[in-house]
């Protein structure tokens, strides 16, 4: 009997030492630190004055980041509302804040276009795009996902993507991260405690 115990007492170490191993795992790679070290990099892109800027550029600020394209309906204006509200709630404490907004749809976001998207936002907002090489860099550095649909008419399609805003550090390092849902309060918040 005292063995039978004993080998019942092992097995449920065993087995909490397992579950407890797992979850010890689990929580880590759930975590900023495991994710800060992989999100994030280097890149060169253009904004929508035509202008080349790089990852450099943006040192010594905090940058909010979010990757989509102009014509999206929904995600990506709910996204930039949210961020640049968020930026406007700190007061002049947002100046530190850069918003981003990186095109996942270099063939039809231009220069141009961003031009005019970008201003119905935010005065500081930086609309990015390049080549469909420099903007694949990125998004993986990004950890972003994307891919054109079907064309439902001869240049009109939509672009599946990630929706994701980053919260990176005035040292390029990732941060936190919310969603296009997040409201501009709570998004201001979690901001602050970083600034
Ligand atoms: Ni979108």
């Amino acid at each position: 009997m005292l063995k039978d115990h004993r080998i019942r007492a092992a097995i449920i170490l065993l087995a909490a030492t397992l579950i407890g191993g797992t979850a010890l795992l689990v929580s880590w790679l759930r975590s900023p630190e495991y994710a800060g070290a992989q999100i994030g990099g280097p890149f060169s892109l253009i904004d929508q004055t035509g202008k080349r800027v790089t990852e450099q550029d943006f040192r010594g600020k905090l940058m909010l980041i979010y990757f989509g394209f102009v014509f999206c309906p929904d995600a990506c204006p709910t996204a930039l509302a949210n961020m640049t509200d968020a930026i406007e709630l700190l007061g002049p404490a947002g100046d530190d804040v850069s918003p981003v907004f990186i095109s996942v749809d270099p063939e039809r976001d231009t220069v141009e276009v961003l031009k005019d998207y970008a201003e119905a936002f935010h005065p500081r907002l930086k609309a990015l795009t390049g080549t469909m090489e420099e903007i694949q860099k990125v998004a993986k550095e990004y950890r972003v996902y994307f891919k054109k649909a079907a064309e439902t008419a001869p240049g009109e399609y939509l672009v599946d993507h990630s929706s994701i805003v980053f919260l990176m550090s005035r040292e390029g390092r990732y941060l936190t991260h919310f969603t296009h849902m997040t409201l501009p309060e709570p998004m201001a918040a979690e901001i602050k405690k970083r600034l």
